[in-house]
C-alpha cells in the first residue's frame, strides 16, 4: 500500500494526544515533520514520534517536497491563513473542526482548496466510532422506524483560564456549542441521514464570565419533521455529564451512553417495540425487545487518517466533506443568531 507523507501544523494539543498516535497506527501514513508555534512543543512531539523535523513556522514545513498532506490542528483563528498557505503549497489538507471562525471563512477555505486542486477533509472523527457506524446501520435498516426525535449532549467542565483561546469567541468562533455541540449536530445528521431545516437556540455565559458560551441549547427541525434537541456546556462537571445520544423512531429507540468521546467505548441499547399489538391505554411498555448491539472497537483517529489517505489516493473512502462541515457551522452560527434575535431561522 502507498504511504502518504504527513506534516502536522499545531502539534501540541489534540494532535499529540490523539491524532498522531492514530497516524502511527495507520497503514497508509508516515509522519515526516511537525510544526507548532511553541518550538519546545514541536521538538517534544518530533522526538516522541520520530519525525524528521520540527518547526515553529508553517512556511518551513510547507516548503518540504517530501510532504504530501498536512493535518492542521491549531486554534481556530489560525485555520484560514494556514489553509491558504498549505493550499498554495499544493498540499492536501485534513483540517480540524470547526473549519474557520465563520461560515464565510470556511466557504473561502473550501473554495481556495478546490481552486488549487488540493483535497480537503474535516476532522469530525466521531463518525468513525464503531457504535456510531452501527447506529447508522440500524437506523438506515428501518429497524426503529421513521425517526421522529433525537437528543444529544456533549459537555465538559471548563472554568476560566487566562489566555485560553476557546474562551474568547473572537478567536474561537464560539464556545461550548461551536466546540462540542457541533459534534452532536454532525453525528445526528450523519447517523439518521436527515438534514436540519430549521434552528432555534439559546447560548450565553452564566457561570464563568468569559465571552464564549458556557451554556447552550439548540432545537432543530429536520427535513422529515423530526425534532432534535442538543445541549452543550462548559459548566457541568465532567463526571456529572452523561453525554447521551438518543434516537427515537416509530418502532423503537437507540440510546447511547459514553460514545461521545475521544476513545471508542460506551454502551448502546436498542429497543424495538412490537407495534402489531396496537395502542395500549395502560402504557404497560412490556411489548419490547431490548438488545445491546455488538461492535468491534478501533481507533477513530487511525480511521480518520486512513480514510483521508485513501481519498487522496483515489481509493474508496469515507471522509467528511467541506460542504457538510460548512452546513454544521451554519447551524451553529444560526443558533447563535437566534439566541440574540429570538427568531427561528430556516436554514
Ligand atoms: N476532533 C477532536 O477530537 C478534537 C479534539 C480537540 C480539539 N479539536 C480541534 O483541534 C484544534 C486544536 O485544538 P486543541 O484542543 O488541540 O488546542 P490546544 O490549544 O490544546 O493546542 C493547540 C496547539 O496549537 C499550537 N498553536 C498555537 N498557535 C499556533 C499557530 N499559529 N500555528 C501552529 N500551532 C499553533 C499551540 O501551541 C498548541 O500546541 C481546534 O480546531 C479544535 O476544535 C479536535
Amino acid at each position: 500500500m502507498s504511504k502518504l507523507r504527513w506534516g502536522v501544523i499545531g502539534a501540541g494539543g489534540i494532535a499529540d494526544r490523539r491524532t498522531i498516535p492514530g497516524m502511527m497506527l495507520a497503514d497508509n501514513a508516515e509522519l515526516i515533520a511537525v510544526m507548532d508555534a511553541n518550538k519546545e512543543a514541536a521538538e517534544r512531539v518530533k522526538e516522541k514520534y520520530g519525525a524528521l523535523a520540527a518547526y515553529d513556522n508553517e512556511a518551513d514545513l510547507l516548503a518540504r517536497d517530501d510532504i504530501d498532506v498536512v493535518y492542521i490542528a491549531s486554534p481556530v483563528f489560525c485555520h484560514k491563513p494556514q489553509v491558504i498557505a498549505a493550499a498554495n503549497a499544493k498540499k492536501h489538507i485534513l483540517l480540524e473542526k470547526p473549519m474557520g471562525l465563520t461560515v464565510a471563512d470556511s466557504q473561502e477555505i473550501a473554495d481556495l482548496c478546490k481552486k488549487n486542486g488540493v483535497k480537503l477533509g474535516i476532522g469530525f472523527m466521531m463518525r468513525y466510532h464503531a457504535y456510531h457506524q452501527k447506529m447508522k446501520e440500524i437506523i438506515q435498516s428501518g429497524r426503529i422506524g421513521e425517526i421522529v426525535s433525537c437528543r444529544g449532549q456533549f459537555t465538559c467542565w471548563y472554568p476560566k483560564i487566562e489566555g485560553a483561546w476557546r474562551q474568547d469567541k473572537t478567536i474561537s468562533g464560539g464556545g461550548a456549542l461551536m466546540d462540542m455541540g457541533i459534534h452532536c449536530i454532525d453525528l445526528i445528521q450523519y447517523i439518521t441521514g436527515l438534514k436540519a431545516e430549521k434552528v432555534f437556540g439559546f447560548a450565553d455565559n452564566g457561570t464563568f464570565g468569559y465571552n464564549a458560551d458556557d451554556s447552550s441549547a439548540v432545537l432543530l427541525q429536520m427535513n422529515n419533521g423530526a425534532k432534535v434537541f442538543i445541549d452543550a456546556s462548559f459548566n457541568i462537571p465532567d463526571l456529572a455529564a452523561k453525554c447521551f445520544l438518543e434516537f427515537y423512531g416509530t418502532k423503537g429507540s437507540i440510546i447511547a451512553n459514553g460514545t461521545l468521546a475521544q476513545v471508542e467505548g460506551g454502551n448502546v441499547q436498542l429497543t424495538v417495540s412490537d407495534d402489531s399489538l396496537g395502542y395500549d391505554a395502560a402504557q404497560n411498555r412490556v411489548d419490547t425487545i431490548t438488545e445491546t448491539p455488538e461492535v468491534e472497537f478501533g481507533n477513530m483517529y487511525q480511521k480518520e487518517i486512513e480514510n483521508f489517505g485513501k481519498y487522496i489516493l483515489g481509493e474508496e473512502a469515507e471522509i467528511i466533506t467541506p460542504e457538510e462541515a460548512i452546513f454544521n457551522q451554519k447551524i451553529v452560527e444560526s443558533a447563535y443568531k437566534t439566541a440574540e434575535t429570538g427568531v427561528c431561522i430556516n436554514l
